[in-house]
């Protein structure tokens, strides 16, 4: 099963609350590309065991603070069973980059979990499920575009055109807390606006008009932090296929709207040229 990236079109954040959690408003869409999860049932007795592969899957724990494993114990607690299962994660995208990979992983394998062993458990125990395992658990779990509210779990599905684009990682990691922190330290607090999700996104172009209009306000502080991510957003912008670029989440994966796939993989061929050491893919966002 494919764990989609996701990606913010725009990301509204507001002040804090008690807890340290802030308040947001976000676009969220997902891409074509993504990990990849296999689910292979043992015989009873045996031990869940997490296997990583893939192109980032080095150095990334299989063990108990892996969001996978702690999707699976959580499963475990609510349908009332111990697993024996193999799982296999193919790290196909960029980690603690913005694109809510481990979130993914966690919902792709919350949906084999619930197909293997409990059918009937209900769409909203599952959502529970992936709640619990981070903010945006629950938009990764369905994968829908979608206008995100509260804290990252309220949403309201939105039907958007199918986008061609360019994701960048400038291969640098970029810590969700840390990026949260250097927002609250920079006191520009942002309001957020409850009318924007209402904006026209019938076509490429009026979501394009509409996103100009809009912001991620946690692109300041995640340069801040992670200067690269300035470069990316400077060499998309000066292309000839950008439509639109903009940091995704907490960054630093960025990304490029384009008009068209064969634009999408031109620019794609050439930011590979431009920046050897970033990540680089075309894809498409529905
Ligand atoms: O929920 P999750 O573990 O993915 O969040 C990671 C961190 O991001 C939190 O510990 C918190 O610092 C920050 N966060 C936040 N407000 C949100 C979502 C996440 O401050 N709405």
């Amino acid at each position: 099963m494919i764990a989609p990236a996701k990606i913010n079109l725009y990301l509204h954040v507001a002040q804090p609350d008690d807890r340290g959690y802030h308040p947001l408003q976000s676009l969220v869409v997902f891409a074509d590309i993504g990990d990849e999860i296999i689910l292979q049932p043992k015989a009873y007795g045996e031990e869940l065991n997490l296997r990583i592969d893939g192109p980032f899957g080095e150095g990334l724990s299989p063990g108990e603070d892996n969001l996978v494993v702690k999707a699976v114990r959580r499963f475990e607690q609510a349908a009332g069973m111990r697993l024996a299962a193999d799982i296999r994660l193919t790290k196909n995208l960029p980690v603690a980059s913005g694109i809510g990979g481990g979130s993914a992983d966690a919902g792709a394998v919350l949906h084999l979990l619930r197909g293997t062993y409990a059918p009937d458990m209900p769409d909203a125990d599952l959502e529970a499920l992936a709640g619990a395992v981070g903010a945006d658990g629950v938009m990764c779990l369905w994968a829908k575009s979608a206008i995100a509210e509260g804290f990252g779990e309220k949403l309201t599905p939105v039907s958007l055109p199918s986008m061609p684009a360019v994701l960048v990682n400038p291969g640098v990691e970029c810590s969700t807390p840390a990026v949260f922190r250097q927002y609250d330290a920079e006191d520009g607090f942002q309001n957020i606006d409850a009318k924007q999700p209402f904006f026209d996104i019938s076509s490429p172009s009026a979501l394009i008009d509409a996103l100009e209009t809009t912001r991620n306000d946690l692109e300041a502080p995640a340069i801040a932090l992670r200067p690269e991510i300035a470069d990316v957003l400077m060499v998309l912008n000066a292309q000839p296929e950008t439509a639109f670029a903009r940091m995704s989440g907490s960054g630093a994966t960025c990304f490029a709207l384009c008009r068209s796939d064969d634009e999408a993989r031109t620019l794609s061929r050439r930011l590979e040229g431009l920046m050897p050491r970033a990540w680089v893919r075309a894809c498409r966002l529905s």
